[in-house]
Order: structure tokens, then C-alpha cells, then sequence
């Protein structure tokens, strides 16, 4: 599929609303889970399509999204990758802060369609990167932020490694994070806790305590 088939899918199964937890941001977002998920899975029997997880602000990304922008200094004039960007939320709350750049990294291009939609529609830049940043030296970035990412295993471990990596090479490294199974339980200090309201049909709950976490070298 095009980019432009990938903006019009995100068109056509998206409403512009904003995370509760982060009314200043605008983005395409899914109103109701059945729908895009169902024209998704439709896609993903023709094509190689992922879930729609740019669709939906995670809660962990709120968490993290509200923490920079009520901590700008955390960001302000600094080089930024938000890593697993899905919709840009973080990206764009970094951008808003005042970073000097921001890359948001992806490897679902649906969600790097949605990234550059959701910029654009907040007025700000973020250059998209769709490669696997997992093991990349971090002299490129000043601070690395991550939303909601420790929900599968093998990933987890992964990142968790390599935020561990960052960290050493003096990279701030910050995980917003609220609960899930594979978030590492140690070499994490709390600068953060946040309560995002959530759907029942997403999460199962009506609201989940989001925490910004600093990843600690080990
Ligand atoms: C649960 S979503 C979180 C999105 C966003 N950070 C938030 O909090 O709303 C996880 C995202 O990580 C992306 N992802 C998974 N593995 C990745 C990788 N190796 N590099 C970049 N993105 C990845 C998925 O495509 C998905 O969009």
C-alpha cells in the first residue's frame, strides 16, 4: 500500500479527538475499537497489516506526554527520539516543549502515516524513522522516551536492554509505563504518577495509574 492509501485508511476510520489525560493534543484516533479493528484485520487478510495500536493514546504514553509538558526542561533544546511512537502523542508533546528535534520512531507504516498526519495537525515537526532502532548507539539523542511498549515479552526484553545500553551512554532514557506484564522490576526510579482515564473495552478498567519511569543504567 501507498502512503496516500495509508493517510486515507486513517481517514476514513479515524475521528480528530484528544487524549483526556493531554487535552492539548490533537490527533486521529479511533472513536470505537470494533470498527477499526475489524477494517484492519480485513486489510491484514490481504495484505501484512498490524493492529491499529496508532489509533488509541496508550495509557502509558499519556502518562509520559503530560509529564513532558509539565516538565519541559526534561526536553527543551534537546535532540529526541520518542521510540514506538503509534500516534506521535509523545513525539508531539516533546515538540511542544520546546526540544530543538524530534524523531519518532515506527516500524508499522500506518503509524508513521498517522505520525505525520497527527504533527501536522498540532503544528509541529517530526521527522518519522521506520528502521529498528533496537542496539543503535544513542550519540544522536539527548533524551529517548517510550510509551507504553512493555506489553509482549520478547520486545520487552529487547528494550529493556537497550534502554539499559542508553542510559550508560548518558542518554535520558523515560518509560512511561502503567502496569503492564514485562516492565522490568528494577533499575527504574519514579518521577512520575499519573491516573488516565481508559475505555473498558481497551483495557478492561475505566482508568489505569500511568508512571514515568527513568530507566537506570544497570
Ligand atoms: C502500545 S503502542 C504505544 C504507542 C505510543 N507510544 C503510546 O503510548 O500511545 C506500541 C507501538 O510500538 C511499536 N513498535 C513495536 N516494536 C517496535 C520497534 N522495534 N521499533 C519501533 N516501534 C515499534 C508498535 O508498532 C506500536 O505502535
Amino acid at each position: 500500500m501507498t502512503r496516500g492509501g495509508e493517510a486515507a485508511f486513517i481517514g476514513a476510520n479515524t475521528a480528530i479527538a484528544t487524549p483526556p489525560l493531554v487535552p492539548e493534543i490533537r490527533l486521529h484516533l479511533a472513536t470505537e475499537i470494533t470498527p477499526i479493528w475489524q477494517a484492519s484485520e480485513d486489510m491484514l487478510a490481504r495484505g501484512n497489516v498490524p493492529p491499529p495500536f496508532w489509533a488509541f493514546p496508550w495509557a502509558g504514553g499519556q502518562a509520559l506526554a503530560r509529564h513532558v509538558l509539565d516538565h519541559r526542561d526534561i526536553v527543551a533544546g534537546k535532540r529526541v527520539l520518542d521510540f514506538g511512537a503509534g500516534s506521535g502523542l509523545v513525539a508531539i508533546a516533546a515538540a511542544q516543549a520546546g526540544a530543538a528535534e524530534v524523531t519518532a520512531a515506527e516500524i508499522d507504516d500506518f503509524a508513521a502515516a498517522a505520525i505525520a498526519l497527527n504533527a501536522a495537525l498540532n503544528g509541529v515537526a517530526v521527522a518519522v524513522e521506520t528502521a529498528d532502532l533496537i542496539g543503535a548507539s544513542g550519540r544522536s539523542w539527548d533524551v529517548v522516551l517510550v510509551g507504553d511498549m512493555c506489553y509482549e515479552q520478547p520486545l520487552a526484553e529487547r528494550l529493556t536492554a537497550w534502554l539499559r545500553m542508553l542510559a550508560a551512554e548518558g542518554v535520558v532514557v523515560l518509560l512511561g509505563d502503567p502496569g503492564r506484564s514485562y516492565v522490568p522490576t528494577s533499575g527504574l526510579t519514579a518521577l512520575g504518577r499519573y491516573k488516565v482515564a481508559t475505555s473498558r473495552e481497551l483495557e478492561d478498567r475505566d482508568s489505569r495509574d500511568g508512571v514515568v519511569w527513568r530507566v537506570e543504567m544497570e
